[in-house]
């Protein structure tokens, strides 16, 4: 079964459905903009992802596209020439808009993220399918930096993303010569963990947001939390927050790490390299 939320926040550019999986599906729905993002949908992402932030009935948020596209990037129109010519502090606004979810958002959400591109990814797509925390395409999507086309270099956090996540060489290649690819090849470059058949890629997307519900949320937001933020510290900083998540994961859920110890050390019937531990 699937919850239609027509009372949450937001609008028409941006849908959500809860299905019995636990998984709060959040759409980008501007199908017939192939999901470009403009500064409507902009705003009405964040209040949606703040909305699941504190939604129970979600554990895991996958982000996908409506129709053909998962999306198109930047709205050339909206975003761009619409604002051309508009005070700075309206072009400031309109940009921190669109940072504000796709990145900040999103790289600090506590619940799993999973990107499931199922179409064109272009451009500005490049934030928020990074900044979600893994990411499933199907095989024929086409990524693109297509921004050297439009005589502009790549805007926004576009390349600070990829430098988080591809080598050097491909980011400078596609970067500079504004190459599509497909899922095969971003799946190579590690944009994505993986890339499946099309007709595979919600079966597949279900698959793994189940294995992550079926740990603790409170172990699962420490870990993804403690690599995220410790890589940009000092060893002796990181040594201090990563124990403090990990005290803290403990706090939050004393259960998980004693029936994890138990089931290894005591009864036996656990064997974290042969199988999944069920809660
Ligand atoms: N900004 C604004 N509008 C966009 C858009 C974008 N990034 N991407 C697509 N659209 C609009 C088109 O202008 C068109 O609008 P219209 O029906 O009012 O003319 C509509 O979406 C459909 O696009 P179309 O090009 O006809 O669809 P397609 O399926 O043939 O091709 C793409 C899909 C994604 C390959 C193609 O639209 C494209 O190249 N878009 C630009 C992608 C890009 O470079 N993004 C980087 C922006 S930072």
């Amino acid at each position: 079964m699937t919850t239609d939320l027509t009372e949450l926040p937001g609008g028409d550019t941006v849908r959500v459905e809860i299905d019995d999986d636990a998984i709060g599906w959040v759409y980008f729905n501007r199908p017939e903009k192939r999901n470009a993002m403009n500064p409507a949908l902009n705003v009405e992402m964040f209040e949606v992802l703040d909305a699941l932030e504190g939604d129970d009935r979600v554990q895991v948020v996958v982000l996908t596209g409506a129709g053909s596209a998962w999306s198109a990037g930047m709205d050339l129109k909206e975003y761009f020439r619409e604002t051309d010519g508009k005070p700075r502090w309206v072009q400031n606004r309109v940009r921190r808009q669109g940072t504000d979810w796709q990145h900040h958002k999103l790289i600090s959400y506590p619940k799993p993220t999973i990107a499931m591109v199922n179409g064109w990814c272009f451009g500005g797509a490049f934030v928020p399918l990074v900044s979600c925390d893994l990411a499933i395409a199907a095989e024929d999507a086409q990524f693109g930096l297509s921004e050297v086309n439009w005589g502009v270099t790549p805007g926004n956090l576009v390349t600070r993303a990829l430098a988080e996540v591809i080598p050097t060489r491909d980011a400078m290649y596609h970067i500079m010569t504004g190459k599509p690819f497909d899922g095969r090849r971003a799946e190579q470059m590690r944009l994505v963990n993986e890339a499946v058949p099309a007709d595979r890629l919600r079966e597949r997307t279900v698959e793994l947001a189940r294995e992550l519900s079926s740990l603790s949320q409170w172990v699962v937001r420490g870990a993804k939390m403690g690599f995220r933020h410790s890589r940009l510290m000092s060893w002796e900083a990181a040594e201090d927050f990563l124990y403090a998540k990990h005290d803290q994961a403990i706090l939050y859920d004393e259960q998980a790490r004693a029936k994890g110890m138990q089931g290894f050390l005591d009864d036996k019937t656990y064997r974290p390299g042969l199988s999944t531990y069920e809660s």
